[in-house]
């Protein structure tokens, strides 16, 4: 026997009766309930999977705003940021800065250093990110980092210079968190194949997607990128007004482009920056040009003590025999004739013109005094030998 239920339906304003089997129905209304259960899962996982934590940004807003719908969010750039062991303070809170800027950033834990950079890939894949930030320390004191798009390519190194940390610049801007940037590129950004695709890796990297649930819908603040020097400079600005005064932000920083692959992490070359030049190698030609300043000063000492003549003029002694005391000069002359007698005599000429000058005029004295000082002169003599 089959068990009748009555459905009641209420169509417009009056009701129908229906009667049905009691086991159709009951197993419609079971076929019904596995679905839902089935669709909620389904929903769950998807959501689960779509994002982690898809909270509705926390927004001060003022009550006579209308409430924001909820707008389908397409662009799901995804950056990882993170760095490899020993990095020093500055550049963590350079990396803190730019975290802070970007709210569809992922944190990670520091890395281990590794000559594979490869493992990065997987990293960001199990992050389910498709972009990266890697900063890479090097003796605590240079900072190299990698841009890259994750599994398909390209990446690009650069080592980062003149870095100003938010902290340090304490600038007048300010911005909402979570605010959206605009991108300024400097127009040299087109005239060359490499600034092309640094510019499109910059925008796919920096840019905070539409609809972003931890972004704010606005733009308040400007990054630019210009090219001076072969270099990429960036600056953050608070934009004030509408017709474009500025007020910065920071941080500030330098990017050197080193190198540009077509693989993440890896790949071949595309392009490699000619005027690069590590900052270990410039270091050391800086110290060799202060060793160099060194050695030319003591190399040219040297050859000035080599070529040094050794005695300048033949002076004639004569000719100054009337200056300065006379009694002076006389012992001089005759302490000099007698070094030259003693030695192999080469200006005879010069000692036989003494000789003749000197008995006319003051031998007298002179024997007067010799016999004095006699025993000095001889000890005198034998020094000037012994020299
Ligand atoms: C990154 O890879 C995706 C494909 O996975 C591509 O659509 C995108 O243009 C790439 N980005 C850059 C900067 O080349
Ligand atoms: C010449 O020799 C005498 C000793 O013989 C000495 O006293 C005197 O200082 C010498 N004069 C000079 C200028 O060297």
């Amino acid at each position: 026997m089959h068990q009748n239920a009555r459905v009641v339906f209420r169509v417009a304003s009056s009701f129908v009766i229906i009667e049905l089997p009691f086991d159709l129905i009951s197993s419609f209304i079971i076929f019904i309930f596995i679905m839902t259960k089935k669709m909620l899962k389904r929903k769950q996982r998807e959501n689960v999977e779509e994002e982690e934590k898809e909270e509705k940004p926390k927004m001060k807003r003022t009550s006579d705003e209308p409430a924001v719908k909820k707008v389908k969010w397409i662009n799901r750039q995804r950056v990882l940021v993170f760095a490899t062991r020993g990095i020093n303070h500055r550049h963590r809170h350079l990396m803190e800065d730019l975290k802070m800027l970007m709210p569809h950033h992922r944190p990670e834990c520091k890395m281990e250093r590794s000559k594979n950079l490869r493992v990065v890939n997987e990293i960001c894949e199990m992050k389910n990110c498709n972009k990266a930030i890697l900063f890479e320390g090097r003796k605590k004191r240079d900072l190299y980092v990698w841009f890259a798009n994750i599994s398909a390519g390209p990446s690009a190194k650069f080592l980062v210079e003149n870095i100003y940390t938010m902290g340090e610049l304490k600038m007048t801007g300010n911005c909402l968190k979570g605010s959206r940037p605009l991108l300024s590129f400097d127009e040299t950004f087109t005239t060359q194949v490499h600034y092309n695709l640094l510019k499109e890796l910059l925008t796919q990297i920096f840019g905070v997607p539409n609809h972003h649930p931890k972004s704010q819908p606005f733009f308040d603040h400007v990054y630019t990128f210009s090219i001076l020097d072969n270099r990429i400079w960036f600056r953050n600005y608070q934009i004030l007004t509408e017709d474009g005064a500025l007020a910065e932000i920071g941080p500030r920083f330098v990017l050197n482009p080193v190198k540009i692959f077509d693989g993440s992490f890896g790949g071949n070359t595309l392009w490699d920056n000619t005027h690069y030049i590590s900052p270990a190698k410039y270091r050391q030609a800086l110290t060799k040009k202060a060793a160099n300043k060194y050695i030319n000063r003591v190399e040219q000492k040297m050859v000035r003590q080599a070529t040094k003549p050794e005695s300048s003029y033949m002076l004639n002694p004569i000719d100054e025999i009337f200056k300065g005391d006379l009694m002076e000069k006389a012992m001089e002359i005759e302490n000099k004739s007698e070094i030259l007698d003693n030695r192999e005599n080469v200006e005879k000429s010069v000692k036989s013109k003494v000789k003749k000058i000197r008995k006319p005029v003051i031998t007298k004295k002179v024997k007067k005094l010799k016999s004095v000082k006699k025993s000095v002169k001889s000890k005198a003599l034998k020094k000037k030998k012994a020299k």
